[in-house]
């Protein structure tokens, strides 16, 4: 009997995709959301939009609570210390950006930044660039071969030049835990910043950041069942004194003249003009959503449909598995097929995989690949999407081979 999902009723965009003849296994590209956080974004417009942290009226006081409730829920998801060190952005990407330039006057020439050879673009560019801006050095820790942070080449790499390093939680391609807890004290031990994506990682897991010891931490809301256009940049106190603004405008000024400005701390200080007030609303419904499931439980269905996932691929021929994944995801390549080609015929019978560089180009150079196929999968999958995706697979590999 194939697995099935007690939270798929939740999402009503799994059987509107279903009638679509659509299998949705792209969830680490962006989720599906469930039914609440819908309501709560309709709720929001239904009742009155209103600008948050400026109007006394009804609805503009409305607005503010029901925004800073999403930054309590939050601090509390994340195990902060306080709601003032969750920032709002747009994403992780802009979390990270803002990182990049909100922490530039901490560098001087020659100083290093430590990354990995795993990292998403988003992970990847705002620090290389800003190596080049500043005449710093990006140095790059080496992956093991089951595709995790080589620790012993972060023991010869992270030394004391090294001002700052950026790892990922969850490689988005790989689908490997990283070895958090021992990069972070070799970064601390030499006085460096230390900064997660968890863009990846957050979906999997509650992670207690203050226990992690981490300065700065990102995730995007999309990725976790909410809406899109809202990321969090988590800061610790006393790591995001450490920050520049880097965007100007309102709401984030305590006084501004024709001359000069003097700036608001975080969490404010860094949400320059109008913030995505419904999406941070349906954040915090999606938060209430998963705090009301059984995280163990959904946590035993997703490895059951992994270890599914798994079996299936390496039940056929010439299937070439990246890494070795420990969350609900899957990225290969199959011997003499094409990636591209194999997506193609995959999106042509209704299967959203995705296909390409995943947003890891360096990583998949490396692995001397041009692209890969990923299947990843959401609380909401169940067997009868694999079997619909391993069938559409087989017709697709009898047709390139
Ligand atoms: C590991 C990782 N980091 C960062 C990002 C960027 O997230 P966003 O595009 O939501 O800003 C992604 C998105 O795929 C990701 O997988």
């Amino acid at each position: 009997m194939s697995l099935s999902s007690p939270w798929r009723a939740d999402f009503p965009a799994l059987a509107a995709l279903e009638a679509e003849g659509q299998t949705y296994l792209d969830s680490a590209a962006t989720a599906q959301k469930p039914q609440a956080v819908l309501d709560a974004l309709l709720g929001y417009y239904a009742k009155g939009a209103a600008n948050v942290h400026r109007a006394q009226h009804l609805p503009g006081e409305r607005a503010t609570r029901a925004f800073e409730d999403t930054r309590t829920k939050l601090a509390h998801w994340l195990n902060a210390a306080s709601p003032h060190e969750i920032v709002f952005t747009r994403g992780a990407t802009e979390a990270l950006n803002l990182l990049a330039y909100g922490l530039e006057e901490q560098f001087q020439p020659d100083d290093e930044i430590v990354i990995s050879a795993l990292e998403h673009h988003a992970n990847l560019l705002p620090w290389q660039q800003l190596a080049l801006r500043r005449g710093l050095k990006l140095r790059v820790l080496p992956l093991d071969p089951s595709g995790l942070i080589d620790l012993q080449a972060a023991q010869q790499l992270i030394g004391p030049r090294t001002r700052l390093l950026a790892v990922s939680q969850l490689s988005n391609v790989l689908g490997g835990w990283q070895p958090l807890n021992e990069l972070l004290a070799l970064a601390n031990a030499q006085g460096a910043l230390t900064v997660v994506d968890g863009a990846q990682g957050v979906v999997h897991g509650r992670h207690d950041l203050q226990a992690t010891g981490c300065d700065f931490y990102v995730l995007s809301s999309h990725k976790l069942y909410g809406p899109d256009g809202v990321g969090v940049l988590y800061g610790r106190a006393t790591a995001l004194q450490q920050l520049k603004p880097w965007q100007f405008g309102g709401e984030m000024v305590m006084q501004a003249d024709y001359a000069s400005a003097k700036f608001r701390p975080a969490p404010l200080g860094f949400e320059a003009g109008t913030p995505a007030i419904a999406g941070v609303i349906g954040l915090g419904a999606t938060l209430d959503y998963l705090s009301g499931q059984d995280a163990t439980a959904i946590a035993r269905h997703e490895a059951s449909l992994h270890a599914e996932l798994l079996a299936g691929l390496a039940a056929r021929d010439g299937v070439r598995l990246l890494g070795e994944p420990q969350v609900a995801l899957a990225s290969f390549v199959i011997e003499g097929v094409h990636s591209a080609d194999l997506a193609h015929l995959l999106t042509e019978q209704g299967i959203a995989v995705r296909a390409g560089h995943h947003c890891a180009m360096p990583l998949l150079k490396s692995l001397g690949l041009p692209g890969a196929i990923r299947v990843s999968l959401g609380l909401y999958n169940d067997g009868s999407d694999l079997e619909r995706f391993f069938s559409a697979l087989d017709q697709a590999l009898g047709l390139l081979r």
